[in-house]
């Protein structure tokens, strides 16, 4: 190894030090850094298709990818989208989040509030600096159904809560339609910090913020994450369609399933939809009675 590629891997691991991470694996074999996992849908209840429906998350005026410490993550790098799951350890493939030693996870049987700890006043990206508050997530830490949302808005920048404003309050109403509490469900988003003017978080911020996200998932142990949005299905699974085409399907995620769907926010401005986000949460009902 030259100076400048020691450079790189302590960087690298100091980066993961940061965020807690401690345990490190050698790839033996010739698998690439970024292998990508294949993520296929597994359909358990077919979900009506849908050709026309408006894109949701268009990027935002003015929204452009900036260098911004380039750093190393499996499951989303900064250059493009991903074309799948990169893998997040030399075993992903055949691995799951609750089992794999990867770089994104970190102690065996962490607690949600250790990787809180970890988390601590963060300011490894832009977004601290126009953050009132870290939103972390919220809920029973036992759930078997976690939310996945975008970032903070302005009342959840205020209280410090995920999902307490206008969207919030639709995704409380198609959770208790659905026969659930949101106390018995865990809430969270992509990134923890409110992005300005509720733009879509940027991929370092997302880069640098998701491993908390893996981590936090592989502590409560769902056994479905609902993806609300395109961020959150990027950043899970990294399938490239849009949430109109493989929204109300199940796909494999690292070991329990994953199922994307619009993001509250979006029905909110396109009222129609709420039909579909509710179908969606039929198939979330379904799926959480079927046998394990
Ligand atoms: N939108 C999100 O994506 N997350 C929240 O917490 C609130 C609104």
């Amino acid at each position: 190894m030259d100076e400048k590629q020691c450079r790189k891997v302590a960087d690298m691991l100091e980066f993961y030090q940061d965020l807690g991470i401690d345990e490190f694996y050698v790839r033996r074999s010739g698998a690439t850094r970024t292998a990508t996992v294949p993520v296929q849908p597994v359909t358990v209840i077919p979900a009506p298709s849908r050709n026309s429906a408006p894109k949701e998350n268009a990027p935002a005026p003015g929204q452009s990818s900036v260098a911004f410490g380039k750093r190393p993550f499996p499951h989303y790098t900064s250059a493009a989208a991903p074309q799948g799951v990169a893998a997040a350890g030399p075993t992903a493939q055949s691995m799951s989040l609750f089992e794999s030693p990867s770089p994104t996870t970190t102690r065996q049987n962490e607690t949600l509030e250790q990787i809180r700890e970890d988390l601590g006043d963060c300011h490894r990206c832009r977004l601290a600096a126009g953050r009132h508050t870290i939103v972390f997530g919220q809920g029973n830490p036992h759930a078997e159904l976690v939310f996945v949302g975008e970032g903070p808005g302005a009342d959840e920048d205020a209280q410090g809560l995920p999902f307490v404003g206008r969207a919030g309050r639709l995704l409380n109403r198609m959770i208790e339609l659905a026969g659930m509490k949101r106390e018995d469900v865990y809430i969270c988003n992509v990134v923890k910090c409110r992005p300005p003017n509720n733009r879509t978080p940027l991929p370092d911020e997302i880069e640098v913020c998701s491993p908390f996200l893996l981590r936090q998932i592989r502590t409560i142990k769902p056994r479905l994450v609902c993806c609300l949005g395109a961020p959150a299905v990027k950043t899970l699974l990294g399938v490239k369609e849009g949430i109109t085409k493989i929204r109300g399907q199940l796909y494999d995620f690292q070991g329990t399933k994953a199922l994307p769907t619009f993001h509250p926010a979006y029905v909110l401005r396109n009222p129609r939809e709420e039909k579909i986000l509710r179908e969606d949460f039929q198939t979330i009902v379904e799926f959480l009675k079927s046998p394990r």
